[in-house]
């Protein structure tokens, strides 16, 4: 089968949050599992390429008043998955992917329009998929286009769509006059389509015109067809429910694994622990923190600043927590309250609460590496990915059980010596606060707590199980188009469908 992404954001060519490292690393799952795929992407300032090939030179894209005209470019060389970048630079050629800590760019409706014909364009030279494979309202339009205005286009008759929520609370809102500006016609603005309390809603336009809508957890996919998760759009994917499915995201083990981490002071494993006091020391050196007592536990933070992340808990109950024994180290960016929060909490308890307003990768990494606790009170969480890492490097999670992270994290049982990590329900500081003690209760006992960080480093949450699921998906997707049942192999041989 040839499935082709579309999304804003992947690893290692452009990234703000876990989005990117599932594009990034789902591909070449599928890639191993025999599929062709093929992944288009934005080519932004911060995607560096070694070696640019244009394989498309120029694309027309109508706007209300004039065209546009984009190209695709290739990385060149080889690899088992063909990462496709469209290019235009007044568009991408920007200080940040979707705007700056004081709002979204105005012409983000815009942006991605040009991104999202110009993969449908692309893909038309560069080769059809059966399989469009969208995330998040960036790529929300392909699929209402593809039954919209490519619905008669011989090219796309039989191609299946496939669209992944990352996110509910991020869904491409946009003013009316948003429709004629993008050449849009004005009959998808109904309730049953597009329109949105008034407004053009992309990602509404993709949970209707999508074959088959995915999530990325099993939690997830429940919570979002209530009020409380749905944002709005809770109705549409209840009418759907029948095509929605949660498939958790998996992990890239070659870049998130204690064992061969580049990122890190020292490496070490399920078997040898020994590595993990040397990554503690160098983390509390990054932070500044001198003469560390080794034997306090660390607690680690790594996130987007944003309502969704829960971090008004810790505020709530900062001043109670300070009065225990560890350390809080906080790495994130994004929105101004939060980071001011942050800021605030650091210079009212110096000694407790270590803060770096930045995006950082390396740093990331020795958080999870250095870290005892890792600490996730989200409000909501759709999957979350530093939690399973943490899993990885044993990193106890303490976290809201919401979303993946109530799919991932067992809470520890001292009496079974079962379980991966603390969680609780109630989103609130005493809630919050009351878990944290408990874990820094477990901590004191360092053997129990070391069958606890066993148990996490010995979980598996690979992509190939998840890979497998999605591949099902797409099978689905292109029953539910009619698409043949047997089809020829590269070598021309007959086979089933969806090899
Ligand atoms: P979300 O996608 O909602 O931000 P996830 O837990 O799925 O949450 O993924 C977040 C990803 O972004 C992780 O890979 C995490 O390490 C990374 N990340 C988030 N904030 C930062 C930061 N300030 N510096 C470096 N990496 C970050
Ligand atoms: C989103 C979610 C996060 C999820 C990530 C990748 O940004 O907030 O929970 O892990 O997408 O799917």
């Amino acid at each position: 089968m040839h499935i082709a992404f579309a999304a804003s954001e992947c690893v290692p060519y452009s990234k703000t949050g876990g989005l990117a490292d599932v594009v990034g690393a789902l591909p070449r799952a599928l890639a191993a599992l025999g599929h062709q795929v093929s992944v288009y992407v934005p080519r932004y300032r911060q995607t560096k390429l070694a070696d640019a090939q244009t394989v498309v030179r120029s694309i027309t894209i109508p706007f209300d008043d004039r065209y546009r005209f984009c190209s695709v470019v290739t990385n060149g060389g080889h690899s088992s998955v063909g990462f496709c970048f469209v290019e235009y630079p007044p568009f991408f050629d920007r200080e940040a992917l979707y705007g700056t800590p004081s709002g979204d760019y105005p012409d983000n409706a815009e942006r991605f329009a040009l991104f999202s014909r110009a993969v449908l364009e692309g893909s038309k030279i560069l080769g059809v998929p059966d399989v469009f494979h969208c995330h998040d309202w960036q790529s929300a339009l392909i699929p209402m286009l593809l039954r919209s205005q490519y619905g008669e286009d011989p090219a796309f008759r039989d191609v299946a769509t496939v669209f992944t929520i990352h996110n509910m609370g991020y869904q491409g809102l946009f003013p009316p006059d948003t429709l004629p500006l993008l050449t849009l016609p004005w009959d998808l603005f109904t309730i049953s389509k597009m329109e949105f309390f008034g407004n053009v809603n992309f990602l509404k336009g993709a949970l209707i015109y999508s074959d088959y809508i995915t999530t990325v957890s099993r939690k997830y996919s429940q919570e979002i067809q209530t009020a409380e998760f749905g944002f709005g759009l809770e109705g549409v994917l209840r009418d759907r429910s029948a095509t929605v499915t949660g498939i958790l995201n998996g992990v890239d083990y070659d870049e998130w694994s204690p064992q061969n981490d580049k990122f890190t002071a020292a490496k070490y494993s399920p078997q040898d622990l020994s590595g993990k006091i040397q990554c503690k020391q160098d983390l509390l050196n990054a932070f500044g923190v001198t003469n560390p007592n080794l034997r306090l536990p660390v607690i680690g933070i790594v996130s987007r600043f944003a309502a969704q992340k829960g971090f008004d808990l810790i505020s709530q109950v900062m001043d109670r927590l300070a009065r225990e024994e560890m350390v809080v180290v906080a790495l994130g960016a994004g929105d101004k309250p939060y980071e001011d929060m942050f800021l605030r909490l650091n210079r009212q308890f110096p000694n407790k609460i270590a803060v770096k307003i930045a995006y950082d990768n390396a740093l990331a990494h020795k958080i999870e590496a250095g870290s005892d606790m890792f600490l996730m009170p989200s409000r909501y969480e759709p999957c979350g990915l530093n939690q399973i890492y943490s899993l990885k490097y044993g990193t106890v999670p303490v976290v809201r059980a919401t979303g993946g992270l109530d799919d991932t994290i067992e809470p520890w049982d001292p009496r079974t010596g079962k379980g991966t990590g603390f969680k609780f329900s109630e989103y609130s500081g005493e809630a919050l606060l009351a878990t944290v003690k408990q874990a820094l209760q477990a901590f004191r006992d360092q053997s129990s707590w070391q069958q606890l960080m066993r148990n996490g480093m010995n979980k598996d949450f690979s992509w190939n199980a998840s890979a497998k699921e999605y591949v099902r998906v797409y099978e689905r997707a292109r029953q539910a188009r009619g698409a043949p049942q047997v089809q020829r192999n590269y070598a021309g041989e007959l086979q089933p469908a969806g090899r």
